[in-house]
């Protein structure tokens, strides 16, 4: 979608809110795509209900406001944050988004003048108004995924991790709104410490030096330093802020704590933030759908993640799937790589990310034929069903196979495999080794090692598929 300079983004229900909070001194914009914004409706013109259920009515999901009006507007919906979320008569989405706006105001105050009195008040209007919201009307939780998706600046993921920590801490934890509040908190000051580092090396391209990467992993322990003494931020708070980059395995950073030596609201923490940096896009990759990303961490359950946490965060998001991966690419207003650098921050300590190697199969058969694959092991916890698909080989050797096929496969996955030549007919077990986006072409392009031979006219896959 085109991006109009100037203007933020915002639903019709949230700006017939906002008009119903007594705001009507905002200019509305349309934008067809084609003309840029449209001037719709003038400041203090007033719009009758009717204009709104017409712009509905229209399919017009979003309208635009000038972005100079946006710290009045945020400072409107601020003022009765906690009892927006609790108004039935307001719907789902525009809770979520007035979620957003409020809790972005609140962290870029944060990030501005750090915890003075003022924005401490503020931070615990915005959580107590969350973990109130999540608990009495959870029915905006499937449009707080959604916008995740949409917003990326620091101050968005900081009020995003934290929106996201107290839905993920209510699904572990019920009712225990003193943890829900942690962490609700502690996601809002999560990454406070990156401020001190310099913009350079945040967005550096190149691989760190050790010194660099030394700065980037006491960025949690300089969240902790910016918050200072102020005894409404708990210990608890404290202990998740410094923790969230820990790993189960003890190689994360800055302690090196492992399993139960990580707070539970860290490890809550840490899977939410992780979720929210893994669906950006960065600079040597496309974001990643919900699905993707759950399958990338699905991969480090145990080892980077709790388990027990991550199986909560799948449960939750498959609950919601189909609203979530509706909507999750289709506005795209705000998706940018986080100016704060995240491609840097959930690096293992250690500092080297393995990027699989292509590996060239040697080319023993240089015709393109067909296959059949059946999933033997699949990491694979939102789709189900997809027992099996037919594939075009690309190049074959004794040790691998490369597939065209027209979905990712996840490198790990097990693969049966039916060749059929020369009227020699076999079933191989293959491991993927690595997978790539065909460019200009549509699908992928799939490594596989193969691993054995199958015995004769059974394949152990197909029972399972
Ligand atoms: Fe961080
Ligand atoms: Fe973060």
């Amino acid at each position: 979608m085109k991006e109009n300079a100037g203007f933020t983004r915002m639903s019709p229900q949230t700006a017939e809110t906002l008009a119903k909070q007594g705001d009507t001194d905002i200019e509305l914009y349309l934008d067809d795509g084609i003309r840029g914004p449209t001037l719709y409706r003038r400041a203090g013109a007033g719009l009758a209900d009717t204009d709104y259920s017409r712009l509905r009515n229209h399919g017009v999901s979003t309208v635009l406001v000038p972005s100079d009006d946006m710290q009045r507007i945020e400072q409107c919906l601020e003022e009765d944050f906690g009892g927006l979320l609790l108004d039935p008569s307001i719907e789902s989405t525009a809770k979520a988004e007035i979620l957003h706006h409020v809790g972005r105001a609140v962290s870029s105050s944060l990030l501005e003048d750090a915890l003075d009195s003022e924005s401490v008040t503020r931070m615990i209007g915005f959580v107590d108004g969350v973990v109130n919201g999540v608990m009495e009307d959870p029915s905006f939780a499937p449009y707080l995924m959604q916008m995740a998706g949409h917003h990326r600046g620091t101050a968005s993921h900081m009020a995003i991790v934290s929106a996201l920590g107290v839905l993920l801490a209510s699904e572990l934890y019920g009712n225990d709104t003193k943890t829900l509040h942690d962490v609700g908190v502690a996601g809002l000051l999560h990454d406070l410490g990156k401020l001190q580092i310099d913009q350079s090396i945040l967005i550096k391209k190149t691989p760190l030096t050790p010194e660099e990467m030394t700065l980037i992993q006491h960025h949690p322990v300089d969240s902790v330093r910016k918050i200072g003494d102020d005894p409404r931020v708990s210990s608890a708070v404290r202990r998740m802020i410094v923790e969230h980059h820990e790993r189960i395995d003890g190689r994360g950073y800055p302690l090196g704590l492992k399993g139960d030596e990580i707070l539970h609201g860290s490890k809550v923490l840490a899977v939410v933030d992780s979720f929210h940096a893994i669906t950006g896009p960065r600079a040597y990759r496309e974001a990643m759908t919900p699905a993707e990303a759950l399958r990338v961490m699905a991969m480090l359950s145990g080892r980077q993640f709790d388990s027990e946490v991550l199986r909560a965060w799948t449960s939750l998001l498959s609950q919601h799937q189909a609203e979530v991966s509706a909507h999750w690419a289709v506005q795209g207003d705000e998706r940018g790589e986080d100016e704060l650098g995240a491609r840097h921050e959930h690096r293992p300590s250690g500092g080297k990310t393995t990027t699989p190697k292509m590996r060239q199969p040697r080319l023993d058969c240089h015709q393109k034929f067909k296959v059949n694959c059946v999933y033997a092991e699949r990491l694979d916890l939102l789709e189900k069903g997809k027992g099996g698909f037919e594939s075009m080989v690309n190049d074959l050797s004794k040790n691998g196979i490369c597939l065209h096929t027209d979905h990712a496969l996840y490198r790990g996955e097990v693969l049966h495999i039916h060749l059929e030549q020369g009227g020699n007919s076999m079933w191989l077990e293959g491991r993927v080794a690595w997978c790539r986006r065909n460019t200009p072409e549509r699908g992928y392009r799939c490594g596989i090692r193969l691993e054995s031979r199958l015995p004769e006219g059974r394949c152990p896959g197909a029972d399972a598929a």
